[in-house]
C-alpha cells in the first residue's frame, strides 16, 4: 500500500475499457493522479480522451477495470455500491454541462433534494437549501422552475444543489459549456468564490482555455492518458 494519506484522492494507473470484441474501448490507459483538499483543478484534452470517464470513475459512478482509487484514505474501487453511494452523499457534488435540475420541481426543491434523499428532516433541509440559494445570489428566485429560469440561473440552482450538504469536493463536466461568455465568467466567479472561502475542491472538465486559466492546476489528457500538467498561479476573470 503506498497511498498518500494527506492526499484527498489519489488514484495509480487507473484503467477502464468499455465494450468487448470490436466495440472494445480503452478509454482510460493508466491513469496516475492526485487532489490535494481545496484544490481547483481543470481538465482538459480533444474530445473523446477520457475527461468524462475518469471524472466518472474518481467520483465511484463508474466501476474502473484495473488500477486504484483511494478517496480520504478509503480504498473507492473496491467499495461495496451502497458504502459508495453514501460517500457520494455526503462527500461529493456534481454540476453537470446541462444543469441536470427536474423541471417539475422549483429552484429550492432541486437543491433540497439531496438533502431530503439522504434523510435530513425537510425543515432542516428548506433552510440549508434556501442558504445555498441565497449563497449563489438567487434567492429571489427560489420558487421558480428551472424552465423559467436562464442558462446561468440554471447552472447556479445546480451549483447550490451540489454544495447544499457541504461536500468536499465537487466534480464539474463542462459546467459552462451551454452558457455564453459573459454567464461563464459569472459561473465561473461563483465557483472561484465557493472555493476560496468554503475551501471546496473541484475538478473542472472543459474545453475553454479562460476558464482553465482561472484554476490553481491544470490536467491535460490524450488518449485515456494524463500527458501533462501545469500549474497556474492563481488570476482571476
Ligand atoms: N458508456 C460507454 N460505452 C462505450 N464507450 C464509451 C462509453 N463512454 C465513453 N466511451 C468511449 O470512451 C472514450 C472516452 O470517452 P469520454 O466520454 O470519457 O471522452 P471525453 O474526453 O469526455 O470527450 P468529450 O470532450 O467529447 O466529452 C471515447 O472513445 C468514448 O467513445
Ligand atoms: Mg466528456
Amino acid at each position: 500500500m503506498n497511498h498518500n494519506d494527506g492526499a484527498l484522492l489519489q488514484c495509480m494507473n487507473v484503467k477502464k475499457v468499455y465494450g468487448r470484441g470490436e466495440s472494445r474501448t480503452e478509454a482510460l490507459r493508466g491513469v496516475d493522479f492526485s487532489l490535494s483538499q481545496g484544490e481547483m483543478t481543470a481538465i482538459m484534452g480533444p474530445s473523446g480522451c477520457g475527461k468524462t470517464t475518469l471524472l466518472h470513475c474518481l467520483s465511484g459512478m463508474d466501476q474502473i477495470t484495473s488500477g486504484e482509487i483511494w478517496f480520504q484514505g478509503q480504498e473507492l474501487h473496491s467499495m461495496k455500491e451502497k458504502r459508495k453511494d453514501a460517500l457520494r452523499g455526503s462527500a461529493m457534488g456534481f454540476v453537470f454541462q446541462n444543469y441536470n435540475l427536474i423541471p417539475v420541481l422549483t429552484a429550492v426543491e432541486n437543491v433540497e433534494l439531496p438533502l431530503l434523499s439522504q434523510g435530513v428532516s425537510p425543515s432542516v433541509s428548506r433552510k440549508k437549501a434556501m442558504e445555498a440559494l441565497g449563497k449563489v445570489g438567487l434567492h429571489e428566485r427560489r420558487f421558480h422552475k428551472p424552465a423559467h429560469m436562464s442558462g446561468g440561473q440554471q447552472q447556479r440552482v445546480a451549483l447550490a444543489r451540489a454544495m447544499v450538504h457541504n461536500p468536499q469536493i465537487i466534480w464539474a463536466d463542462e459546467p459552462t459549456g451551454a452558457l455564453d461568455r459573459e454567464t461563464t465568467d459569472k459561473v465561473m466567479q461563483l465557483i472561484q468564490h465557493l472555493n476560496r472561502e468554503e475551501g471546496t475542491t473541484f475538478v473542472i472538465v472543459t474545453h475553454d482555455p479562460r476558464i482553465a486559466s482561472v484554476t490553481s492546476r491544470i490536467v491535460y489528457m490524450d488518449s485515456g492518458k494524463v500527458i501533462h500538467e501545469k500549474r497556474n498561479d492563481g488570476g482571476g476573470m
